[in-house]
């Protein structure tokens, strides 16, 4: 089982189980942009030895503000974190919800969270039927929301690839809930101001949206998320933080990686048409492909296949090319995978393996 620690990327677990060594993998089990780092993250690299010595910003001044400038908004509208998977923890200690609802399948630090603090969670699980959305579930989720409670949603949601519509969000702050929108792949959209809900998170204090740097610019070594939220509130939130928490490598690519807003538009440019031909692609295997929003996709097995999700991650292993087993996430059946979708070469490679599998079987 190669989610043995819970995600996906496990590459040593990997190496393990399949006896093939780490960096020999195509890796479709874990939702990193396949350009790489951008080039100013080796430049970075090179004149670090210079800073290495010295402690960390412990306040992140220069990436929050070039964040801020990002966004528009105010630095002190920002905590960065070690990692979005560090402030998802943060805020569930900082808020310690009675009750938190969760939408399913979802990613698995929600509830982790929330059962460390020993708090209650309420499961609304969504249908294939309609492509797993959460505005199919409106009237449920608005009957959830009882004053106090938390929401912990992502947008889009991983696995599903499912935006969140804005106006459920509105729906659930009028009622008196909290909710925490996790954007973690919202650079991934195009047209993200359509759905972010950053600037209103930083006019309700019980609105906070967590964001992740690590998948849209390739850098999950290095661990760099933030939140955004209301000054006020997020005091709370840093007093639970280590020191030095982002350290100072992180806090230099961060920076840097800002910039590159050529790698942004021809990783924006690549996504749209990759999803949609890999798309086609998989269908034409027989595979059922939820609709994504982001760059992964959550697909059904053919139900003629004769395999489960965890025996497919197991004979497409051996052939080297890691998938996720999707079946581990609350909310989804054995028939389900998630697949990164990854350049046209390995996107090729991937389907070469997954036929063969098939044509085993059939
Ligand atoms: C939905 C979602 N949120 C947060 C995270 C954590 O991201 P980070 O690498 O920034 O800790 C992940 C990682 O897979 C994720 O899938």
């Amino acid at each position: 089982m190669l989610e043995r620690y819970g995600h996906g990327g496990d590459l040593r677990t990997a190496e393990e189980a399949f006896d093939i060594p780490a960096q020999k993998f195509v890796d479709f089990s874990s939702n990193m942009n396949p350009f790489g780092p951008p080039p100013s993250v080796k430049e970075v690299l090179h004149h670090y030895t210079e800073t290495i010595g010295q402690y960390p910003d412990p306040a992140v001044r220069g990436l929050r503000r070039k964040l801020a400038e990002k966004h528009d908004i105010d630095e002190n509208s920002i905590v960065v974190g070690n990692g979005a998977a560090e402030l998802i923890d943060l805020i569930v200690r900082a808020l310690q919800p009675k009750l938190t609802t969760l939408a399913i399948p979802c990613f698995d630090e929600y509830g982790d969270a929330i059962r460390k603090t020993g708090g209650a969670i309420y499961e609304i699980k969504l249908s294939e039927h309609n492509h797993f959305t959460l505005h199919s579930n409106f009237e449920h989720l608005c009957e959830a929301a009882a004053a106090g409670s938390l929401f912990m949603l992502g947008s889009p949601n991983n696995p599903t690839g499912q935006l969140v519509d804005p106006e459920l969000i509105h729906a659930l702050l009028s009622r008196g809930a909290y909710v925490v929108v996790d954007e973690a792949f919202m650079d991934f959209v195009p047209d993200e101001a359509k759905y972010s809900l950053i600037h209103e998170a930083t006019r309700n204090e019980r609105l906070f949206v967590i964001r992740s740097m690590t998948k849209f610019y390739s850098v999950p070594g290095i661990r760099l998320g933030y939140i955004v939220g209301m000054p006020r509130t997020l005091s709370g939130l840093k007093r639970l933080q280590i020191p030095w928490s982002v350290n100072s490598l992180a806090q230099l690519i961060g920076e840097a990686v800002l910039d590159e807003t050529e790698y942004a538009e021809r990783t924006l440019s690549w996504l749209q048409d990759e999803r949609t031909w890999l798309t086609s692609a998989l269908q034409a295997l027989g595979f059922e492909v939820n609709p994504s929003a982001a760059n992964y996709l959550l697909v059904r097995i053919p139900r003629n296949a004769g395999l489960s999700a965890s025996m497919l991650q197991l004979e497409m292993g051996k052939q080297g090319v890691l998938i996720r087993d999707a079946s581990r996430f609350p909310g989804l059946d054995h028939t389900y995978i998630r697949i990164a979708i990854k350049l046209r070469t390995q996107n090729e490679q991937l389907l070469m393996a997954l036929s063969k599998c098939l044509s085993i079987r059939r």
